[in-house]
């Protein structure tokens, strides 16, 4: 059985809901405040220890309040944090996140997180089997050095490029399998796309991220499931009907699912479609990191 490493994010999420989102320069009255960990790094590590990977997670925390009681949850959660380091002088990674009507608009303030650096990747020994995943809020040279050291190790790179940035070609060509939502895609590309799009539309612009036709894109549409290209063949795999209170971090626990399945030794489209299932689990609870299912609800849910 291979391992997932994770180099990415950590943070708190302070959580507002509300009936609806306020518009720009408008207040409107909050039901509920939350602290929810978080963090795409901490979402996607939570998400592939629970269902069964060993999970390791390499990023920094303030030596902050926010930072002792995310150390405490990832360790009941089984993420290894040997690889974490506290970094004094600067605060823990936090995320504004305003949840109405099961979708949420987020400001993360990065913090520590800004610090991740390619010392701090190079400490993992990877192996041929391991999974190597990461994500935009950690910087971008931070991730170019973890996939090299993956490659080098004949480990699978996953990069989930959110929040969406440019990035240059070097660091695509280190990737093997691309995990993005449809604002993410229509950013790399520059192509307006929106969710309601005919399926043909997300492939044709899939096609033209810089990644190589041999390799993996998955495209998260939220209730409509996944556009898969494996090898260029594209599929559409249907999103399950759920009621959804909070989508925040259902694209982290598809990642960090795949990636658990990958490590687990599954095909890629075995993984794609158990981490469809299971995001279908996260997305009926509220916060990021609590919600991520375990094995036993995705088992039950597939039957
Ligand atoms: O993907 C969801 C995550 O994005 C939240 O947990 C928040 O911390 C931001 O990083």
């Amino acid at each position: 059985m291979g391992r997932v490493f994770i180099a990415g994010s950590i943070n708190m999420d302070v959580v507002a809901t509300a009936d609806r989102h306020p518009k720009v320069g408008e207040t409107v009255a909050g039901k509920q405040v939350h602290y929810f960990p978080g963090g795409k790094g901490a979402n996607q590590a939570v998400a592939a220890a629970k269902l069964g990977a060993p999970s390791t997670l390499i990023g920094r925390l303030g030596t902050d309040a926010f930072g002792q009681q995310l150390r405490q949850f990832l360790t009941a959660q089984g993420v290894d944090l040997a690889l974490v380091k506290d970094t004094a002088d600067v605060h823990t990674g936090t995320a504004i996140i305003t949840v109405a009507d099961a979708d949420n608009t987020i400001v993360v303030v990065p913090g520590a997180n800004a610090l991740v650096s390619a010392e701090d990747v190079a400490a993992p020994m990877l192996s041929k089997g391991d999974v190597a995943v990461s994500q935009f809020e950690i910087p971008q040279p931070t991730i170019g050095a973890f996939f090299k050291q993956a490659r080098a190790a004949g480990a699978t790179t996953i990069l989930n490029p959110a929040p969406a940035m440019a990035c240059g070609p070097e660091l695509l060509e280190l990737v093997d399998i691309m995990i993005l939502n449809e604002t993410e895609l229509g950013f790399l590309t520059a192509t307006p796309l929106a969710d309601t799009d005919a399926p043909a539309r997300f492939i044709e612009a899939a096609r033209r991220l810089p990644t190589g036709a041999d390799k993996t894109i998955c495209v998260t549409l939220g209730k409509r499931g996944v556009l898969a290209l494996v090898g260029g063949e594209p599929s559409l795999i249907a999103g399950r009907a759920v009621k959804a209170v909070d989508t925040t971090g259902a694209g982290d626990c598809f990642v960090g699912a795949l990636a658990a399945q990958l490590a687990n030794g599954k095909s890629i489209r075995d993984a794609i479609e158990y981490a469809n299932a299971a995001a279908s689990i996260c997305v009926q609870r509220m916060g990021a990191a609590p919600s991520m299912p375990t094995a036993a609800e995705v088992a039950a849910l597939r039957g």
